[in-house]
């Protein structure tokens, strides 16, 4: 069966990271907290990424969730 990430949002995430903290990049598209994991994957084939912040700054996270560089946007959703 194939499934596909729903899509949250055309446009990155900007979100202020802090260095050293783990985050949980929602995969699937269906987290009410985006661009966070809310446990909604449950049932479908998706888990969310997690990530380390290396320094504190703003990351700019995939809410397309078609990226080829998770958790970040690399663009991809100027073309969906
Ligand atoms: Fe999307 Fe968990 S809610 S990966
Ligand atoms: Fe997904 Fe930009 S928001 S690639």
């Amino acid at each position: 069966m194939t499934e596909e990430a729903v899509i949250a949002k055309k446009e990155p995430f900007a979100v202020d990271v802090v260095a050293g903290e783990t985050y949980y990049w929602c995969k699937c598209g269906r987290s009410a907290n985006q661009p966070f994991c809310d446990g909604s994957h449950q049932g479908t084939k998706f888990e969310p990424l997690a990530f380390t912040a290396e320094k504190s700054e703003t990351v700019y996270l995939c809410g397309c969730k078609r990226t080829g560089n998770e958790p970040f946007c690399d663009g991809t959703h100027n073309s969906l």
